[in-house]
């Protein structure tokens, strides 16, 4: 088995912590280490260093270097794409370097991991991840499905079919439904949340990809440096349009541990420890008066007095201030910023 983790991802609902340069999986969320690191250590029960590949770009080079040695696995394979063509052509770029490179073979089961997650305890989720894997084995493509606690349309939702082993068949699988869809998926109480992980063998990965994915499966039908040198040309698509809403062998495993995206400051809030007051506080601050607000300061003192469901957020040339339940609008103001050039 290879772990294929997937590291070359943009982030932008994190500003102004997270930018182009310094996206989420390299941000340090809820532990000492990255997310990535965290992500890399969570698989070392399971494999060697050398069984895992980390496909990143270029411009995040240093950022996955400096994870790796901070985790003692400087032996993990990093795998650089030309350039981000978002995690379809990602992943099929990593299943030919995993079969002309590292010598896998079609049958052998490979285990995509986002790298932006908090998950625990570890124990528990390794015996999900062997669950899967065995599912896997027997030419599934197999999904981990979070219970989901809110209509959150930031995510993929899987539709529970029939038990099968140890797991589901899936009936459906939509990535990012509207407020409206997401709201009856949660009343209707057989759905769950993708969460991002993804086990399948190589071959079942090159066959869906063949039926679904056309012009991806073309380009990596080649050797590895050819697929590589036309990396342009891949259509940019997420694996979730691509192939997980589209597939008819999609099984789901639910996922026991805890899961966590934090894909927002008011998921940060959610895990971060709080005060008597319900404030969650990082850095240099002074609540006075404050109930149930997050405060992280990285460079100034953050005085708040009086402050109500509030997110504060300050770095060294922005500081963003917005209403608990509203952050997911923070991807507006970094558009807005490109918009203005
Ligand atoms: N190498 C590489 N290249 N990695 C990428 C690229 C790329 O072009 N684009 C994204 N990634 C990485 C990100 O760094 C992250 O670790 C992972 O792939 C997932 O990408 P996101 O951009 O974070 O996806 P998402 O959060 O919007 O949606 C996915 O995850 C959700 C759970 O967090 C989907 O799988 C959803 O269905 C799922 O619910
Ligand atoms: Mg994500």
């Amino acid at each position: 088995m290879k772990i294929i983790i997937l590291a070359g991802g943009g982030g932008t609902r994190l500003f102004p912590l997270s930018r182009t340069c310094m996206p989420k999986q390299f941000l340090k969320l809820g532990d000492d280490h990255s997310l990535l690191a965290q992500t890399v250590k969570r698989f070392l029960p399971l494999v060697k260093a050398t069984d895992i590949v980390i496909v990143t770009n270029q411009d995040y080079l240093h950022h996955v270097k400096a994870e790796l040695a901070a985790c003692g696995t400087r032996e993990a394979h990093i795998l650089l794409e030309p350039e981000a063509k978002n995690t379809a052509p990602a992943i099929a770029l990593a299943v030919r370097f995993c079969l002309d490179e590292l010598g896998v073979t079609n049958d052998e089961v490979l285990f995509v991991s986002p790298a932006d997650h908090i998950i625990e305890p570890v124990d528990v989720f390794i015996q999900s991840v062997r669950r899967a894997v065995e599912l896997a084995g027997q030419g599934q493509l197999v999904t981990f499905g979070v219970k989901p606690t809110k209509p959150e349309t930031g995510y993929g939702y899987i539709q529970a079919g029939e038990p099968f082993q140890a797991g589901y068949k899936v009936q459906s699988f939509r990535e990012k439904p509207d407020r409206k869809t997401a709201e009856a998926y949660l009343a209707a109480g057989n759905y769950y949340w993708n969460s991002g992980m993804f086990a399948f063998t190589a071959g079942c990965m090159l066959e869906e990809l063949e039926r679904y994915q056309p012009e991806i499966f073309t380009l990596v039908s080649k050797p590895f440096a050819e697929v590589k040198n036309n990396f342009a040309a891949m259509p940019s698509i997420s694996i979730d349009y691509a192939v997980a809403e589209k597939s008819a062998r999609v099984l789901t495993v639910p996922l026991a541990a805890e899961w966590n995206d934090i894909g927002s400051w008011d998921a940060i809030y959610d895990v971060l420890p709080k005060d008597t007051e319900g404030n969650a506080i990082k850095g240099d601050c002074i609540p006075i008066d404050c109930n149930n607000t997050l405060m992280m300061g990285r460079s100034r003192l953050i005085a708040g007095i009086g402050l109500e469901n509030l997110l504060v957020v300050e770095t060294d040339d922005v500081i963003v201030v917005a209403k608990r339940g509203e952050s997911q609008k923070v991807k507006d103001v970094v558009t807005e910023l490109k918009r203005c050039g």
